[in-house]
């Protein structure tokens, strides 16, 4: 083991990844280059397994047996209503009992405790670590060091700074899967916004890697153009990308349509009081312009770059994303404790007449 966590983190990923898994199985979920298709089927499988089975009390009761012998730690020293509850409420499918820190104020770090020591001291109480922070990098640090010690706890990255968002991601393909006709492969997915700043765009990018024939279009402000590191991942794996500035023409030939949020508090210097947003919004008359099977997805929270009037467009899927967030991360962390055999060994309970893809 590398003692120098300076040293360990400039380290290529690649050398980096073993690190956080454990006999050949994902321990740590740090970032979206850990997923591979086999590995996004299966949790895909899994999310659609459990809330089929939840469908009944009993189905519901074995679930929340499976792991009412641990405890998670929701760590989010950044602001979060979605990931924060999804992820609770996963924990609530499985039995976890969950314990949180939301304010740094509360924590003995404002009495000069390192974040290694603190990060150590959370792990002594809980089975799983859940952590956002707004600083890249930091998720992984906590990892890398309670991997060195005797009792390590797998940590879940839930947001890190402007660099990735992997849980995002993930529920982001599963409603891409769910929602367009024949899934994901194949398709041509429109990201629009501040492309930039925006951690979810950037770790969704890299999950696409992981389907057939995918193009992506590029939509933003020229200030808020995808990051060179992306665009070189997707001429290294041969994915046809563009970039454009005209979100209206990319519309009529988009699969998918992924809106985000200026993501202004990364502004160091005013920078997104200087960049007119708004041709970047999807407005209601847009709907005419779209495929009948297109979908409208946005990670939320959203402003103004999508119209409430447009959400009861049957396209608009992304209340429904925000909810699938729950079971996708249910399955991970299933996933992450290896219960897929005795989740997906539980019958699906039969239910006349309900729809196959209720919520
Ligand atoms: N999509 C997302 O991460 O939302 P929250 O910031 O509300 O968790």
């Amino acid at each position: 083991m590398n003692r120098s966590w300076d040293s360990f983190s400039r380290l290529k990923l690649a050398d980096r990844l073993p690190h956080y898994s454990r006999k050949n199985r994902l321990f740590d979920c740090l970032f979206a280059q850990q997923f591979d298709r086999p590995m996004l089927d299966s949790l895909i499988r899994l999310a659609d397994h459990m809330r089929d089975v939840t469908k009944k009390r009993a189905g519901d009761d074995y679930l929340q047996s499976l792991l009412s012998h641990k405890r998670a730690m929701l760590y989010f020293s950044q602001p979060s209503t979605r990931t924060f509850l999804s992820f609770m409420s996963a924990c609530h499918i499985l039995g976890i009992r969950v314990l949180e820190i939301r304010d740094l104020k509360t924590s003995s770090q404002v009495k000069g405790e390192t974040f290694d020591d603190t990060i150590r001291t959370i792990s002594n109480y809980v089975d799983l670590i859940i952590m956002r922070n707004d600083e890249a990098g930091l998720v992984e640090k906590a990892s890398w060091v309670l991997n060195d010690y005797s009792r390590p706890v797998p940590v879940v990255n839930a947001g890190a700074g402007a660099d990735q968002h992997p849980t995002q991601a993930l529920l982001d393909i599963y409603s891409l899967n769910r929602y367009l006709p024949g899934g994901l492969d194949g398709k041509h997915v429109v990201m629009v916004g501040d492309l930039k700043r925006g951690r979810t765009v950037r770790s969704l990018s890299y999950l696409l890697k992981n389907y057939k024939n995918v193009r992506i279009t590029y939509a933003s402000p020229e200030a808020f153009r995808m990051q060179p590191d992306i665009l070189d991942f997707l001429k290294r794996h041969e994915i046809v990308y563009r970039e454009t500035d005209d979100l209206e023409s990319a519309l009529p030939d988009a699969d998918a349509i992924y809106m985000t949020r200026i993501q202004d508090e990364h502004d160091t210097a005013g920078e997104s009081a200087a960049v007119d947003y708004s041709p970047f919004y999807f407005k209601p008359e847009y709907l005419d312009k779209i495929g009948k099977n297109t979908i409208l997805l946005h990670p939320l929270p959203r402003r103004l770059e999508v119209h409430p009037d447009v959400d009861l467009d049957p396209r608009a899927v992304y209340w429904r994303q925000e909810r699938n967030g729950m079971w996708i991360r249910a399955a991970l962390i299933a996933f992450i404790f290896g219960l897929e055999k005795d989740i997906l060994e539980f019958p699906v309970p039969v239910i006349p007449s309900t729809p196959a893809r209720s919520l």
